[in-house]
Parts: C-alpha cells; structure tokens; sequence
C-alpha cells in the first residue's frame, strides 16, 4: 500500500513515517510538505535505515504529484497550537489552509478506492468538512480522533496503577479536545474493571484523566509540539487499513445515529479496514457517560456551523 502524507517534513508527519517504517507494513511513503528540503531530508534519513527495518519506498515533494497513485493519504499539515490556545480556537487559522491541502488532494490521481485520514487540527471539524466534499468514497475519510487520548490515557493509567500499558484497555470518546470523555464504565486491566485492581485510587484516576486532557498542551509547552505518540496512533489506523484488519479504534468519523449523535464527526468504537470506516460500533455507557457525549457532539456542530456559514 502507497501512503501519502501531507506535512511530511513536519514533526507530526515524519514521527508517523518513522513509525511505519517500524511497522514494516505499507510498501512506499510519500512526503508532502511544502518545506521541499525538509521532506527530502526525512525521506533520505528513514531510506538510510531501510536495511535494519523494511523493504519500503520513500519519495518526496513539495509538490502532490508525488502521491498519484496513493491508498492513504494522511493529513497533518497545519498550524499548531499555542500552549494556551484551544484546538477549537486554532480552527479559524487552520480551516483555509486546510481547504486549500482537500482542493490539492482532489486533485491528485490517487488510487481507485483510496482513504484520507485527518490529522490535522480541529480534527474532528476537520474530518466532518472532508466528509462533506466527497472526494472519496462514502466512509474512506476518518480523522485520529481519541485514538492518540485512548492511547495516552491507558499508558497514564499503567503508569499511575504499576500495570503494563498493552493490558490496560480504556477510551476517550468524543471530541478530540477539551469536551472528550472518559469511558470508566468499561475501563479494564487484563479483563479486570479498573476500580477493582489493587492498587486502585479514585483520586489518582481524576489525577490520569487530568492529566490525558492537558497531555496535548503539556506536550507542546515542554518541545513545542507533539510527534511520537500522534505517529503510533497514526500507524494503529493507516495499518488497520492497509491490513484491512477490522481493528476497532476510536477514530472520527461522521456520525450516523449510533448513541444518538449524528450530524457530525467525533470519536466513537469504529471498525477499521481497507475501505476506512466499516462499522461505527455502539458503546455501553453510562448515563453521565452518554450525557457528556451529546455535550461534546453538540459542541463540535456548533463549531462546524460557524465554520461553513
Ligand atoms: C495532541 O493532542 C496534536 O492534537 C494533538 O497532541
């Protein structure tokens, strides 16, 4: 599988390329980013390493003629954040230059039943306007969404509880951003409810779910933008479809009803394959849970409204 990445000299972009090259899984990576040099130099540095790690292409370009022919293009090119701004505050910066990268995508020969996974921020606003062009087919366009907070939120919890990260299981669903929502209900450790293992504390979970809402901010004030954990969640959902392995991820996607939300994308259970988005999968959640989903999706269209008035 060919995967493009647009704003592949960038912090985002190259620590998800690297983090494919690890994979091993797709056959060629292709850096956009209009730093031309700085693409070329991210492609150069991970084709050095191809003879410890895969037998993959790297190209490179300031230019989109470089993904003609791409099965994935992933999209994480835009204005970061300030540490004090929110992702929703950054949407008025991002959205122009956004438009600008789909009309370019649009553009470019991609492969016959190609997918676009949005990355860049405000994701879930960012991923419901792409959805709305239909420059792919019907569920080919996904955005990171709470796959990177799951993430986080799981190593935090091992951390904090002395469990290994790989056995806890627990989401954030929602809003990438300040509105999402932690699914304690079916939090686990192994297959054990989190509230049950020893070492649990409840003040400390309120601690861990502090601490994963401000991780992206945190992140940003100590080197000035996030890259390592954003590339590995990249990597779960661009080999998720290039395996077409049905992995079920929180990604963002356009909603059509599951939980009572539609109308707009954010971060639910989905079914993960070739062609993108095979099934959003219904949680069990609390009431309070399910409240503050609705909180968050009523957030986001909002937003999305002021976006395309
Ligand atoms: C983060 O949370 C970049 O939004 C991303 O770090």
């Amino acid at each position: 599988m060919k995967v493009g990445i647009i704003g592949g000299g960038g912090r985002v972009g190259s620590d998800a390329a690297y983090a494919l090259q690890f994979g091993g899984i797709v056959k060629e990576i292709a850096l956009v980013d209009m730093n031309g040099d700085m693409a070329a130099g991210e492609a150069l540095d991970l084709r050095h390493g191809a003879s410890l790690t895969a037998n993959q292409i790297f190209t490179s370009s300031n230019t989109y003629d470089v993904i003609e022919g791409a099965d994935c293009v992933v999209i994480t090119a835009g204005l970061r954040r300030k540490p004090d701004e929110s992702r929703l505050e950054l949407i008025n910066r991002n959205v122009d230059l956004f438009k600008g990268i789909l009309d370019s995508v649009q553009k470019a020969k991609l492969a016959p039943g190609a997918t676009i996974v949005v990355v860049s921020n405000p994701v879930d606003i960012l991923t419901h306007l792409a959805a709305s062009m239909n420059m792919v087919d019907p569920g080919h366009v996904l955005g990171l969404g709470t796959v990177l907070d799951s993430t986080r939120f799981r190593s935090l919890l091992a951390s904090k509880f002395q469990v290994n990260a790989l056995d806890v299981h627990a989401l954030m669903l929602g809003e990438h951003g300040d509105t999402m929502v932690p699914i304690l209900s079916s939090a686990t450790v192994g297959g054990v409810p989190l509230r049950s293992i020893p070492s649990f504390k409840e003040e400390e979970l309120v601690d861990v779910i502090d601490q994963t809402r401000k991780s992206g901010a945190e992140v940003i004030r100590l080197k000035g933008g996030a890259g390592r954990a954003v590339g590995v969640s990249i990597k779960a959902v661009v080999e998720a479809i290039a395996l077409n392995s049905e992995a079920v991820l929180p990604v963002s996607s356009p909603q059509t009803g599951r939980l009572g939300i539609s109308n707009i994308s954010l971060s639910l259970p989905t079914k993960v394959g070739r062609k993108g988005v095979l099934e959003v999968l219904e949680p069990v959640v609390d009431m309070g849970e399910r409240d503050l989903l609705h909180q968050s999706s009523e957030s986001l269209k909002g937003v999305f409204a002021k976006v395309i008035a």
